[in-house]
This record gives C-alpha cells, structure tokens and sequence, in this order.
C-alpha cells in the first residue's frame, strides 16, 4: 500500500512540513479542495505533478461560501477514504485545518472579488459565494505559498475569479487551469453527484449533451440566442429547474452576441431535485 501523505492542521506545522519540501529548490503546486474526492480531483493532483516537484493538497468544506440554505452541514466528508485516494496519487502533505484554525474567534477580514466575480452567472445566484472563495483561497496561498495552483474549469468563474485574486494581491503564484473530467455518460463529475439517485444520475447526463449539441451548433453559425433558448426549454423538459444556460466570452466573461465575440464558453447551472449542477465547454 502506497504511505499515507503527512496530514498537518495547523499553521505552524503546515509552514514547517512545507519549508521542509522546499529543500533542495523543489517547487510546490498546491490543489485545493473540499475533500470527497473523485477523479477530477485526482486529475488535478495529476497536473500538479507535472508542474512541480512536491504537491499539497488542501481539504477544508469552507463554511462561508456556502449559504445559511446550502448542503454545508451535508456536505460530503469522506476524509479516510479522501487520504487513501491522495496516498495512492502520490500527494506529499495534505493541510486539513480545523475551522477554528481558518477561522479563529475574532476573525474579521473578507475579501470582496468584483470583475469576474459580478459576471451575472454563479453570483447572481450564489451571492455570498465568491467572497467565501476567494477568502479562502487567499489563506490557503498565503499558507502554503505554492509556486503553482490547480483549480478546475469545472468551475470555471471560480477559475476566473482566483485568478484576478492571485494577479490583483500580487501573490507569487501560477494560477493553472485544468480540463474537466467526466463520468462515462458526459456527466461532470463532481462531489455532489453522490446526492442524485440513480434516476437522476441518467437525467443529469443531459446537461453535457445539451451542452455539446449548442457548442456545435453554434460554431455552425446558428443564432446563439436562438440555440440557447431551444437548449434551455430541453434542459427543463428533462426535469432540471434551470438558473442559466449562456455564451459568455471564455476570457472576460462578458456577454456575447455573435461567434465573433468569441472565444466562446458556454455555461450552466440547473437544479435538479434539491441537488445543484453545473457544467460548462468551449465553442
Ligand atoms: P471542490 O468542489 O472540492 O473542487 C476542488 C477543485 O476540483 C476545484 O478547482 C474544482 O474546479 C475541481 N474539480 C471538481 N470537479 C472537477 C471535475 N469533474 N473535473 C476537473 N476539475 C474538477 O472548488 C472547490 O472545491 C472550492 O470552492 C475551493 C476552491 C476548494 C475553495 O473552498
């Protein structure tokens, strides 16, 4: 059996553990995480590997991006299976800091993304979302100051919006994209698909199907708006309550109207049952 990563929870140990895998000049890319780990995670520990010598992973389900409404207290956490999944891809240090660590009695201070993160997409339904991010996300690079981080186009507004975080505090760090990874059915995968029944697991395939099929169209020269209603009406014939399906640029996020707005990225969000799924692909 692979050896399990080093886990450190607190600040101290974690800056010791991580000077200690600095030594010789090895890099460090850091993966940050909620834990519940599937193989989109590991595809991102993957990507770390290349891209540095040592990788760190973090697992903390981040109370303040989550709405007093949201699945925070039912979030999965699976963190013994989540450790023999790190040991198995090779991860060198895992920090997972207890809340009180993160956030200590007293603690007051939250950054308050703009730009990508007012695109209209994820904020306007999660309004509270990007602050918890990027406030999380602005501790976890300052503790373990990694020369690389890995984050998923899965979400891919958060990719945006960590990046400008990481540009606009001029934090010594290469924000790396990398490629969603799918269940055989197209599904994304994601931590919360284990809340969908089987029934719903064969539903929520539409979403990439939908997806695909308006990526084609419109790169056929079909009117955008047109294919995005037509994709909408069949995203909700299926079951999902839909909060969007757009074209945006796939750099600023801005709204686009024609294909030579682009490059252009569609992105959804549909709910379906108490369970809330997102996806998104290039044009
Ligand atoms: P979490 O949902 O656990 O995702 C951790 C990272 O894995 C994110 O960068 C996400 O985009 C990526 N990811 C998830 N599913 C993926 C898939 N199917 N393919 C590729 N990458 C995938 O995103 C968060 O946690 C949190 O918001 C966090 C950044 C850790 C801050 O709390």
């Amino acid at each position: 059996m692979p050896k399990r990563p080093r886990v450190v929870s607190n600040v101290p140990a974690l800056r010791r553990a991580v000077a200690n895998l600095r030594r010789r000049g090895a890099t460090v890319a850091l993966v940050p995480t909620m834990g519940a780990l599937h193989d989109g995670h590991i595809a991102l520990v993957r990507l770390a590997k290349r891209r540095a010598r040592r990788v760190v992973v973090s697992v903390f389900v981040n109370p303040t991006q989550f709405a007093p409404n949201e699945d925070f207290t039912s979030y999965p956490r699976t963190l013994s299976r989540d450790l023999a999944a790190l040991a198995a891809a090779g991860v060198d240090l895992v920090w997972a800091p207890d809340l009180k660590v993160m956030y200590p009695d007293g603690f007051a201070t939250r950054i308050a993304p703009e730009g990508p993160a007012k695109a209209g997409l994820e904020d306007a339904f999660r309004p509270h979302f990007f602050g918890g991010v990027a406030t999380v996300v602005a501790k976890l690079l300052v503790q373990c100051a990694p020369n690389v981080a890995i984050f998923g186009e899965k979400d891919y507004q958060q990719l945006k919006v960590v990046t400008r975080l990481a540009a606009d505090l001029d934090l010594p760090v290469k924000i790396v994209g990398a490629p969603i990874v799918r269940e055989k059915s197209g599904l994304a995968m994601s931590s919360r698909n284990a809340y969908l029944t089987d029934a719903q697991h064969g539903v929520a395939a539409t979403l990439y199907r939908v997806l695909t099929d308006c990526a084609r169209r419109i790169a056929a020269k079909e009117q955008i708006a047109r294919v995005l209603d037509e994709g909408s009406a069949e995203i909700e014939s299926v079951g999902f309550t839909l909060d969007y399906l757009e074209a945006r640029n796939a750099d600023s996020l801005a709204k686009v109207d024609t294909l030579k707005d682009g490059p252009i990225r569609l992105l959804v969000a549909a709910r379906l049952g108490a369970t809330r799924l997102i996806d998104n692909v290039a044009v």
